[in-house]
């Protein structure tokens, strides 16, 4: 790597931030079209995000995506926010343009490209079972209902979450079914899956060293598809479960992958190389 004075500098916010995959593959990919630019990880604690954000004009940063903790609370600093990033009310991506802070939210983006690649699905009166009422659910919803899903439970540990969630997009999409379901509630969550043509897992349930979620796959029909966004491990038991039961389903490596190639085509104009971003994230 030659770095020099004229080499722009990216980066990525986030608290920890030590296990992150988005340096390796930005690198790449700057590397593959011979940009000089360069990805560095940002381990920023809540109390210090105002200052770092604040720090990204003066540094001349060129942009950066933000992960957990700081999706929301980054909403605050910027100039101007995406529509997507309005609706999912958090932000994974900002661009530096001419000093003025643009938000995106690249989540919601690459969840669609995600389930087209790997699935051949698109959201358009797809009905879906949605796990999980937190940040990364709040993405995926935002994609399904900008995109049409005819149907989508939002299933949830707390259900007060869940229907919370629920009433919130309802006043964006008045028209749309869009229902909340107890994780307690076999039935409802029975009838759910039996009518879904997708499930997706947006819990951290299922990521190495946490168990995941008890779900009676044997619900969904046969057609049925299953997409989880874990991707440590790799292959999650709820993916596994799946293919044993003969249903196509896939992990969420996919999703890192396609969010951060929408992040490099913000920030360089360029299409993004994503075969050589996906070899070395796998
Ligand atoms: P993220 O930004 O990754 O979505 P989050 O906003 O903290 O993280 O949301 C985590 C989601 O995973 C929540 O929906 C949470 O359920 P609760 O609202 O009941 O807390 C869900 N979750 C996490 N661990 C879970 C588990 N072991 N079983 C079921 N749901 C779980």
């Amino acid at each position: 790597m030659n770095i020099k004075a004229s080499t722009k500098i990216y980066g990525i916010f986030g608290h920890p931030v030590g296990h992150s995959l988005s340096p390796v593959m930005h690198n790449s990919a700057f590397k593959a079209l011979h940009l000089d630019s360069v990805y560095v990880a940002f381990d920023i604690q809540p109390r210090d995000l105002e200052s770092a954000a604040r720090a990204i004009k003066p540094l001349g940063i060129a942009g950066v995506n933000i992960t957990i903790p700081h999706k929301e609370s980054m909403t605050f600093f910027l100039d101007k926010i995406s529509p997507e990033a309005t609706l999912t009310g958090a932000v994974n991506t900002v661009k530096n343009e001419n000093g003025k802070l643009l938000g995106y939210n690249t989540d919601v983006g690459g969840f669609l490209r995600a389930i087209k690649e790997d699935l051949g699905l698109h959201p358009n009166g797809l009905k879906v079972a949605l796990l999980g009422a937190g940040g990364a659910s709040r993405a995926v919803l935002s994609a399904l209902c900008m995109n049409e899903s005819s149907r989508i439970y939002v299933m949830n540990r707390t259900y007060d979450k869940a229907k919370r969630l629920v009433s919130e997009f309802k006043k964006s999409f008045k028209d749309f079914s869009i229902e909340a379901v107890s994780l307690e509630d076999k039935t409802g969550v029975e009838n759910a899956l039996s009518i879904s043509d997708l499930l997706v897992n947006a819990t951290s349930a299922g990521m190495e060293g946490i168990d995941p979620i008890e779900i009676p796959l044997e619900s969904l029909s046969k057609e049925s598809m299953v997409y989880d966004l874990v991707y440590k491990p790799r292959e999650t038991s709820l993916i596994q479960r799946a293919k044993e039961l003969g249903l196509k389903a896939s992990g969420g490596l996919s999703m890192l992958l396609y969010q951060g190639a929408e992040s490099f085509e913000i920030w360089t104009g360029e299409i993004a190389p994503v075969e050589v971003m996906k070899k070395v994230i796998e």
